[in-house]
């Protein structure tokens, strides 16, 4: 770590710093073509090798089967939960869907305008909203449709910190969004019809998503429905250049696939890692009677967002203030639920979680005299 602050932000998140220098010199003079990374043609032969590369080394680092495309589009993931049932929920058609927070929620509403206008149905096969989503449904509460054009889940809820570590138990065909834990650790393609991940995690810049589409679930959604620019198949046929793409976003990306290979070598190594990193966070909050987890079901937890609060709101206030005097940012939880969420995506250094755990001892040590009750 350098002169930076450990920035604890859910997303635009931290960037490897490997990814950020390389980026500084590029943005000047592209490999001594005389010409700014962003300033490169999307049809010129140097941005033909970015992009090349990119796709090389997202299926790579990814282990993507041949049978599924990558696209690099814009419009972040909230674009791609719009996509999906504008694709492939059609009239007789049943989508179900996960409801494990809002992210979910946000795709069942754009799921459920469709239904509305080609006459499809949105069907919730399982929710935990009930509960503040604390934990996440069991596969013995979903009831999956048989035959639905697709099951959508969220394998991480970003902001109240759930994570699936199973895959649900649908015979249709699964379409899952990663925005929060892509290539965070191994992925089964064989499970995935289509995965979709918004960039600002774990892969690069915000406004920019990563689509991992199976061609035969592709195939599926009726031709001349939707306008060009929403049709998977035009952007797998024209290799995401349909129009002009975010060419520094996708160059952005490639280099942060190059940063796991060479930092990593494989993904199993990159979950070993985030689970150690997960674990001091965990670990500091069980061995405390003073912080709480949100996520009250252990098997549950999210190895990326780390959520927990002290006794009461002033606290947290306090916290979050002092934490920052650490050069420990960003560290606020979302407007939902309050208290603090830790994000720790694959470019967040071991290092920063060390030094949270740290202060969260010695904050509790020199507060919890004013939790009521407590005993000095
Ligand atoms: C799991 C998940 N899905 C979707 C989104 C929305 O992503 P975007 O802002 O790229 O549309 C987010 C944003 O944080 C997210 O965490």
């Amino acid at each position: 770590m350098s002169d930076r602050a450990y920035n604890f932000s859910a997303g635009p998140g931290a960037l490897p710093e490997p990814v950020i220098k390389q980026a500084q010199k590029d943005l000047w003079d592209f490999q001594g073509s005389g010409m700014g990374v962003c300033e490169l043609s999307h049809r010129g032969p140097e941005f033909d090798q970015i992009l090349a590369e990119a796709l090389a080394d997202c299926r790579e680092v990814g282990s993507i089967p041949d049978s599924h495309h990558i696209l690099f589009l814009q419009g972040g993931a909230t674009t791609q939960a719009d996509m999906v049932p504008m694709n492939f929920l059609h009239e007789g058609l049943t989508a179900d869907y996960l409801e494990t927070g809002k992210w979910a929620e946000d795709a069942i509403k754009e799921a459920g305008y469709y239904a509305k206008l080609n006459g499809g149905t949105v069907h919730i096969a399982g929710s935990t909203k009930a509960e503040n989503y604390k934990r996440l449904p069991k596969e013995n509460e979903c009831s999956y449709t048989k035959d639905a054009a697709y099951l959508l889940y969220v394998s991480n809820n970003t902001i109240f910190g759930l994570q699936y570590n199973r895959v649900p138990q649908t015979k249709s065909p699964i379409v899952c969004d990663m925005s929060s834990d892509m290539f965070s650790r191994p992925i089964d393609w064989s499970h995935f019809d289509m995965v979709y991940a918004g960039a600002q995690k774990n892969l690069g810049p915000s406004g920019q998503a990563l689509i991992v589409i199976k061609d035969e679930f592709m195939q599926k959604a009726p031709k001349d429905r939707v306008g060009r620019m929403h049709d998977y198949r035009i952007h797998a046929d024209k290799e995401s250049r349909f129009n002009t793409p975010n060419t520094f976003a996708i160059y952005l990306m490639g280099q942060t696939f190059k940063w796991i290979r060479r930092e990593f070598g494989s993904l199993d190594q990159v979950d070993q890692y985030n689970k150690e990193k997960a674990a001091i966070l965990y670990d500091a909050i069980e061995n405390s009677s003073f912080f709480e987890a949100h996520v009250t079901n252990a098997e549950d937890r999210s190895l990326m967002n780390i959520t927990f609060k002290t006794p009461t709101e002033e606290l947290d206030a306090e916290f979050l203030k002092e934490a920052a005097k650490h050069q420990l940012l960003t560290l606020a939880g979302h407007r939902q639920i309050g208290g603090m969420r830790a994000s720790v995506y694959n470019a967040f250094p071991i290092e920063g979680c060390r030094k949270l755990a740290e202060f969260m001892k010695s904050f509790e040590s020199q507060h919890r005299t004013q939790v009521a009750g407590a005993s000095a």
